[in-house]
């Protein structure tokens, strides 16, 4: 057997599968609203919430492996509930750098929608909650929302080299956002 990766030594951690945390992980990105201007519809609602406390909109919790390929990176993505306008609370959404690898979601706790796009304009959402998996496939650009009322929590592995592009979804933006009008999700 051909072996160019080098030996790394395995390795189990913990997960608690209800909140997410992950007591060892040694990478944690957090973003608040004020890091959000530019994605939402309502920029006048998103600036009066950064001003009445910029609330903590999203986290992720990494324990990194080498970004190589061969090796699966995998992490927390912990979105809180809340809405900018209308519009429920989302991640940035980004194609992979390496736009041919895919990405799974494993939803362990809230709910949510996966909203997917490519870039000839195809877009596609499914709904995320405890148990549900979603399979991101190479070439589609993601971003989950939350339309609950309580963290949305999944965990994602996707191939270790893949990278994030953000810059093409800030230019180009997803063609549907997802809304709650009178206790309704709407996507349009
Ligand atoms: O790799 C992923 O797709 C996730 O871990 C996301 O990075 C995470 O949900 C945060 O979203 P974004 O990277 O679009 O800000
Ligand atoms: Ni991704």
């Amino acid at each position: 057997m051909q072996q160019n990766a080098e030996i790394m030594t395995p390795f189990g951690i913990e997960i608690d599968l209800e909140t997410g945390a992950m007591p060892k992980a040694t990478n944690h990105i957090k973003r608040n609203a004020s890091d959000m201007r530019g994605y939402y519809q309502d920029a006048d609602a998103l600036e009066r919430l950064i001003a009445a406390a910029d609330p903590l909109h999203y986290e992720v919790f990494e324990h990194p492996v080498p970004e190589v390929p061969g090796h699966l990176m995998y992490c927390i993505s912990k979105l809180y509930p809340g809405t900018v306008g209308r519009e429920c609370f989302m991640t940035k959404g980004h194609y992979h750098t390496i736009s041919e690898t895919a990405e799974i979601y494993l939803c362990l706790r809230g709910e949510g929608q996966m909203v997917m796009k490519t870039a000839a304009g195809r877009f596609d959402a499914k709904p995320m909650r405890r148990g549900m998996m979603v399979y991101v496939p190479p070439l589609w650009a993601h971003r989950s929302v939350n339309t609950g009322n309580e963290p949305l929590v999944s965990f994602c592995v996707y191939p270790a080299d893949a990278g994030h592009n953000y810059g093409d979804i800030e230019v180009e933006g997803f063609p549907s956002r997802v809304f709650l009008i009178d206790g309704e999700v709407v996507i349009r």
